[in-house]
């Protein structure tokens, strides 16, 4: 299929798209290579076809839902199809957190006249196929036609519409209850510090707790990942990509780039966030002219307060988050910032307390345990104490 890589109504180019072998065979014309995915016109100026095509192949099919997706088999028979690249073909790859999409060479359409910000898509189907036990198997093409086709991540989700806005809804990992909570906990943090974040709340599905937040992307704007934007840059493995990566986004207009990322490391710190890696942060681009408008604001937070690691014997107390390329230490990755006095750490009190009601509140459905809901509360209560403790040492 002849099809043309869409920028929101801007052409970046023309390929040939193979439906069969879901690469694309051929390049046809370079229209605007400056609306292309980052790690696209990276290549530009050193032009290698086969490289090109393997690149443009290979961040296509990422816009697919990731093989590493939870229950990812059940889903896919749900949907009745075989892999996640099926789906880029049903709705034009378009996505809610950017504004890429494939236009078949003769179609008479516009981006107008068919992304998901302004047009509502069937999303119950979908949304039971993917967070709920129940069998269900998908019966209207409709629900195939929607910007779950291209969500990224590890985590049931679904998109959905409510009271007219898009909102991601996502699940815990396997049986795990604890990550929609974490994220809660989050926002609440971010809304006591001043940190410009995604706000989460809670929504109960099928007798389920899943984490719910708004899209905050819009018609006008688009998320970058770190990723892409440190796409072919040399890895230090060291502070120094962390210091060229505040570098570029100040070349780009973005000065407050520092204070931002740092305020990240300091939630992650205070809730232990072991997954914090180059697609869960990143920069907001308007679309229209390309300018870098800003940090993209903090999101995906559960995979905190030893999630992964828990165990009802022991309390485990080490933890270590994702700085870059690196696995370190919380301790350690808390250095990075520069000027930890302006926290009004003070801020948090209560916000142990108010976290355990909150795990308490939803008890019948989780089946958490108390001596759970114990630990985890001494844990944020300690991490909340050793920050109070790096403030009051710090010069
Ligand atoms: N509120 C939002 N608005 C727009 N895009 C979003 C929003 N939340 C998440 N996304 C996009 O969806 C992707 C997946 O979401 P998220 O990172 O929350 O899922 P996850 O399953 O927890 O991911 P991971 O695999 O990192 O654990 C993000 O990387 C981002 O591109
Ligand atoms: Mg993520």
């Amino acid at each position: 299929m002849k099809c043309i890589l869409m920028h929101k109504n801007t052409e970046v180019l023309v390929a040939e798209y193979n439906n069969v072998s879901k690469f694309f065979d051929e390049i046809i014309e370079i229209k605007n290579i400056e609306y292309s995915p980052l790690s696209l016109s990276n290549l530009y100026n050193n032009y290698d076809e086969t490289q090109f095509k393997i690149a443009l192949s290979d961040w296509f099919k990422g816009r697919g839902i990731p093989s590493w997706r939870d229950k990812l088999d059940i889903l896919l028979v749900r949907l009745n199809i075989k892999t996640p690249e099926e789906l880029l073909d049903k709705a034009f790859g378009l996505s809610l957190s950017d504004q890429y999409w494939i236009k078949p060479l003769d179609a008479n359409i516009t981006y107008d006249d068919i992304n998901f910000f302004d047009h509502d898509f069937e999303y119950s189907e979908f949304m039971t196929a993917s967070l709920s036990n129940n069998e269900i198997n998908i019966t209207s093409t409709n629900s195939l036609k929607t910007p779950n086709n291209t969500t990224d991540g590890m985590l049931k989700k679904a998109w959905i519409i409510k009271d007219s806005k898009r909102c991601l809804l996502k699940s815990g990992y396997k049986n795990e209850i604890l990550q929609p909570f974490n994220e809660v906990l989050a926002s609440m943090i971010c809304n006591r510090l001043n940190f410009e974040h995604v706000p989460y709340t809670l929504e109960v599905i099928n007798n389920k707790v899943v984490s719910s937040c708004e899209c905050f992307i819009n018609k006008d704007t688009e998320f970058i990942p770190a990723s892409q934007i440190l796409n072919g840059i040399t890895k230090n493995k060291s502070k120094k990509d962390y210091f060229n990566y505040i570098k570029i986004l100040e070349d780009h207009g973005i000065t407050n780039a520092k204070e931002k990322l740092e305020n990240m490391y300091i939630l992650d710190f205070l809730i232990m966030n072991e997954d914090r890696h180059l697609n869960n942060f990143g920069i907001i681009r308007d679309v229209n002219n390309l300018k870098w408008l800003d940090v993209a604001p903090i999101f995906d937070n559960g995979q905190s307060l030893n999630v992964i690691a828990y165990d009802s014997d022991e309390l485990a107390i080490s933890g270590e988050g994702r700085f870059f390329y690196n696995i370190e230490t919380f301790d350690n990755i808390i250095k990075i910032v520069d000027n930890i006095k302006r926290i009004d750490v003070n801020k948090l009190d209560g916000i142990v307390e108010e976290f355990d009601e909150l795990l308490t509140k939803y008890k019948n459905i989780t089946g958490i345990s108390d001596d759970r809901i114990h630990k985890l509360c001494i844990l944020l209560n300690r991490q909340i104490n050793k920050l109070k403790n790096i403030i009051n040492v710090q010069d």
